[in-house]
């Protein structure tokens, strides 16, 4: 008789035939840096999530590099916004700043900076506006400029999250012709309008002041689109493809992952993790089985790297070989 349960019979064996694990290296931490002095903010619909101003992300760089964790992904808020997002593509913005920072300190971390202009622009949409409409073009050599002054800031990854139009070919040729020909692109390729965003835009301050992110982000009906949208921006230059959000996209992750030979990420937004915090501190999961059950479900799909906000928790689970 096939007795599959032979496999399972102790921990041992099972580890033994078990197809996906993770390794701290396959994770990145997001953090969230604001203009300002002595600033330590608690999210409140993230818990463990801070706003930290750069005087007091120290503690923060600390902890991260104590987990183990190697890389993370920043997103700047300005006490400045305004329509044309300048505060996004300012050699002295609060996010170029936080870059040099981090790479002064810490010269081996991996930063990865989001590029997008929502956290500057007073009407909080992605590009520039006219008439209520986002316009495309228009918007990517604002985009371009960003990822340059970033770049030029120290960061190792410029990660387009605005979902414009040509927008990677417009950042790699002006990242090239600043002799930044060496700085990675990881593009938010696939990245669905999703209710799944709103704990963060509490965090980044970043919510659209009219409307919705329909008109640029994709709709989450659609599966077959996520290729396209991948296959284009790998023509275009990236060098990284993501998708996001993860739980209700594994789908998705898993039909990239056959189409592409490129480095999959997989976004464990700030929604999925705001649930999973809600329902523990309630007692009615355990925290860390969900977590891991929820990253190993990314990584079985087909995704490589993992930008979660469980990152240091679950480097720390790791290391201490739980
Ligand atoms: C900004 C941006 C968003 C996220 C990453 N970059 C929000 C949005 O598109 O509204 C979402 C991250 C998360 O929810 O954790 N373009
Ligand atoms: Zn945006």
């Amino acid at each position: 008789m096939n007795r599959l349960r032979r496999l399972r019979a102790n921990e041992n064996i099972r580890s033994m035939v078990r197809e996906t694990s993770i390794v701290v290296s396959d994770l990145v931490y997001p953090i969230f840096v604001i203009e300002g002095e002595n600033i330590k903010n608690p999210v409140d619909s993230m818990p463990g999530i801070y706003q930290y101003s750069i005087d007091r992300l120290e503690e923060e760089l600390q902890r991260i590099s104590d987990s183990g964790v190697k890389s993370i992904l920043i997103f700047g808020i300005p006490s400045h916004k305004d329509e044309v997002g300048s505060e996004a593509y300012n050699e002295q913005g609060v996010t170029q700043q936080a870059i040099r920072y981090i790479k002064s300190r810490y010269p081996d971390m991996i930063v990865i900076a989001d590029v997008c202009l929502c956290e500057y622009t007073s009407h909080g949409h992605c590009g520039l506006v006219k008439d209520g409409k986002i316009l495309n073009d228009e918007t990517l050599p604002l985009l371009a400029k960003m990822a340059v002054t970033c770049a030029k800031a120290g960061a190792d990854i410029i990660a387009p999250s605005d979902m414009m139009d040509g927008r990677i070919e417009a950042i790699r040729k002006s990242l090239d012709e600043n002799e930044l020909e060496n700085v990675i692109i990881m593009a938010y390729s696939a990245k669905y309008s999703s209710g799944y965003y709103s704990p963060f835009r509490d965090a980044a301050h970043s919510a659209p002041g009219f409307g919705d992110r329909k008109t640029y982000q994709m709709d989450y009906a659609n599966g077959k689109e996520a290729v396209r949208e991948v296959l284009e921006d790998i023509k275009e230059g990236a060098d990284i493809v993501m998708v996001k959000p993860a739980l209700a996209y594994l789908d998705v992750i898993k039909s990239v992952s056959l189409e592409t030979t490129y480095p999959l990420a997989a976004y464990n937004v700030s929604g999925e993790y705001a649930m999973v915090k809600a329902a523990a501190k309630n007692g009615w999961i355990d925290e860390k089985k969900i977590v891991m059950e929820n990253i190993i479900a990314m990584k079985r799909a087909g995704a490589k790297i993992l930008i979660t906000y469980h990152a240091l928790d679950v480097a720390n689970w790791i290391n201490n070989g739980e």
